[in-house]
């Protein structure tokens, strides 16, 4: 099939708080490598976003901060479109899904389809608070947990024990908010029978998609496979758009259902303000010869592989998605990025730290792309890769080979000359780097094409560190030129290739060679720089980043663990109750353990052991030594040395890590989990009895 235009969507990103690295690495990153890739190749392409401002994270934000959702979503809409701008992610579009064009185009897609008999309306029961007047939904109704019992587990997990669940299977639900009790109450919706779309669907993705990532493709034939269901495309919220339909007050469009629109309305925005640039937004949209590319992250892959299709076949006008690229997700640091636990790079902050190092960032999360598993960003990888790749190998070969070329010909590209063995040895090695790049992006395969992009650069390098023109200068000063001429064409080659993956790099490399025009298909070539030609000031296209910078974002990142375990922590206290009693004993049974008091003589840390304390005990008749896991609750064990603890003494001995312990410490468990050894205040004998 031959298209004609690419249009290029990226997962709209809720507007609930700034953008991330997580973010940057799974979408916005790799959707802007292709479009630029393509617009440099000369297609006929579109690269629309949007905030998504609809949805219940944005009322919790709101609720949280204290001011009005329109706040929450003018604050976040504007802080989120100058990061992207910020980053250089080239969108032709950013807009917002509370725009007016979006409201009236959603609202109408809704209601054709409705008009049309596309829905089925259904009444079941919901959670209703009497109190407020208002359905709740998952996030917002919490009760206890019907799997561990801890008070206070949310309508869709319990954070304690991990469980999902349901807003029916808690225990006493009550509304987050008020803390009121909750009844159930049946209401009408409308719901798009996916189940109608099962066959259509199979055959489409299974049979027709075979070539979508496996993670995409496999997450769909899991939901197929699983026999789909009608899914409901309305909720009874005030934020949202209001459903259109006579007598459904009170109801508004289900945010999976409007955000997708976005992508439609925000393309008829651009172009009926700009209808010579870009056309009507119905080409876009509507033209078989139209290629649909939507990236996203790996939680909207059923949205936008299932539900969004199946909405745009219910219509019946639209094309459908050619791919769906989809990442998997980046933790920062080994933990799970998390914008309510802060856990997160944020990208103004960023910037904040590391004025114009935008497309380092962009390196290291396009080298380091979850594109097949989640991956992990760290700081010192961070700091390895723009010194040792960035700076050492790609910058390196750049400064050197302007810089020797402003020595030796006043900064004019000298004459090419005669070619040797080796000069045409490393033509060759980079000659099909074109063909490479292009087979890997156009796969989708952004890490890899930006290994090649740098193997580029690394030919450069050991073309510069063999032939070694400085030494050459002063006695061959042809063979110089030729070898500074093959340089600067490299480098320009790499200005081109470099382009959709570090664009600011790109351009402040095209303005040292002095490069106006360029294009992908000079990709490859020798001949980018004519000999003779000026090229412009020099300056670092890299720059070493130190230890301290780095060592201040893992302090931050240290602040905020410490932040979070002590909230954690005070949660857990709050919600401690004792357990309960143990079934019935006897003073017999009891009797037969036999309990004494010792005086700590040592106690010390077990070697290679995180867990385990050895006790040197004075217990009366002699010493004795107990080994106890408590290691975790005593940093510093000595606090208990010349203080007289509780043991049992009739255990018989146990060897651990090669240590006899003759008993056991007895400590209580606090209510935060830590152990704390009892001991006694009044002097006893050591050796006395318990009982
Ligand atoms: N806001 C959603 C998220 O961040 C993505 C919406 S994508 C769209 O997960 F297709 F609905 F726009
Ligand atoms: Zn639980």
């Amino acid at each position: 099939m031959n298209y004609n235009r690419t249009l290029i969507t990226a997962a709209l990103p809720y507007a609930n708080g700034p953008v991330h690295i997580g973010h940057l690495a799974g979408v916005y990153v790799p959707a802007d490598i292709y479009a630029r890739y393509l617009r440099l190749k000369g297609q006929n392409v579109l690269y629309v976003c949007g905030s998504d401002e609809h949805g219940v994270p944005v009322t919790i934000r709101a609720r949280k901060e204290g001011i009005t959702t329109q706040q929450v979503v003018d604050r976040y809409h504007e802080l989120i479109k100058r990061s992207f701008a910020d980053f250089g992610i080239s969108f032709d579009i950013y807009s917002r899904t509370t725009s007016d064009i979006h409201h009236k185009f959603a609202s109408d897609y809704f209601r054709k389809l409705y008009d049309e008999g596309k829905f089925v309306e259904q009444v079941t029961e919901q959670f209703y608070d009497p109190e407020t007047g208002h359905f709740l939904t998952d996030r917002n109704i919490r009760g206890e947990c019907p799997h561990c019992h801890s008070l206070g587990a949310y309508g869709d997990q319990c954070e304690k024990c991990g469980s999902t669940l349901s807003p029916e299977e808690l225990i006493n639900p009550y509304n987050a908010e008020t803390g009121n009790p909750l009844v159930k109450k049946p209401t009408s919706h409308w719901y798009l029978p996916l189940d109608q779309y099962q066959q259509w669907l199979e055959q489409w993705i299974l049979e027709q998609h075979k070539e979508w990532r496996p993670n995409v493709y496999g997450q769909c034939k899991s939901w197929l496979d699983g026999g789909l269901r009608p899914r409901a495309v309305t909720r009874d919220l005030e934020w949202g758009i209001p459903v259109p339909v006579e007598g459904a007050e009170g109801k508004v469009l289900y945010v999976w259902f409007d955000a997708p629109i976005g992508y439609i309305s925000n393309t008829k925005e651009l172009c009926d303000a700009q209808p010579e640039k870009y056309g009507k937004w119905e080409t876009w949209w509507k033209d078989p010869s139209t290629r649909l590319i939507h990236f996203i992250g790996k939680d909207n892959i059923v949205f936008h592989c299932i539900v969004f299709p199946a909405m745009l076949k219910a219509d019946g006008s639209y094309i459908l998605p050619d791919n769906v690229p989809s990442n998997e997700f980046l933790n920062l640091e080994g933990d799970k990025i998390s914008t309510s636990r802060n856990w997160a790079v944020w990208l103004n902050e960023y910037l904040d730290d590391f004025p114009g190092k935008q497309d380092v960032l962009r390196y290291v999360l396009t080298a380091n792309a979850p594109e097949t598993k989640d991956n992990d960003f760290t700081w010192s990888d961070f700091q390895a890769r723009n010194n040792n790749e960035l700076v050492a190998i790609y910058g390196n070969f750049i400064n050197r080979a302007l810089v020797l070329t402003g020595k030796y010909f006043g900064g004019k590209v000298p004459a090419q000359g005669a070619l040797n063995d080796y000069d045409r040895q490393t033509i060759e090695e980079f000659c099909n780097v074109k063909s490479e790049l292009e087979r890997l992006l156009n796969d989708f395969r952004f890490r890899d094409a930006q290994k090649e992009a740098m193997n580029l650069a690394r030919i450069g390098n050991k073309y510069l560190a063999d032939t070694e023109p400085w030494k050459l200068a002063k006695t061959d000063l042809d063979r110089t030129a030729t070898i500074l001429n093959l340089s600067l064409q490299i480098a320009a080659n790499l200005a081109i290739a470099f382009e959709p993956f570090l664009p600011f790099s790109s351009a402040k490399l095209r303005e040292m060679l002095a490069l106006d025009t360029f294009n992908w298909e000079e990709l490859g070539r020798t001949d980018l720089l004519p000999e003779g030609h000026q090229l412009g000031q020099v300056s670092l296209l890299f720059e070493k980043i130190e230890d301290a910078p780095i060592q201040a974002q893992l302090d931050r990142l240290a602040r905020i663990k410490a932040e979070n375990e002590a909230v954690a922590q005070a949660e857990a206290l709050k919600n401690w109750q004792p357990v309960p009693v143990k079934d019935a004993t006897t003073i017999d049974e009891f009797d037969k353990t036999d309990i004494r008091v010792a005086t700590v003589l040592e106690c010390t840390n077990v070697k290679k052991s995180d867990r385990l304390l050895q006790f040197r005990l004075d217990d009366g008749f002699g010493e004795r030594t107990i080994l106890s896991g408590i290691a975790q609750s005593y940093p510093d064990p000595s606090v208990l040395v010349g203080k007289q603890v509780l043991y049992i003494a009739n255990f018989p001995p146990r060897k651990m890590m090669g240590i006899e312990s003759q008993g056991m410490i007895l400590s209580a468990v606090n209510a935060d989990g830590k152990l704390v050894v009892t001991t006694v205040t009044a002097p006893v004998r050591n050796g006395a009895q318990v009982g």
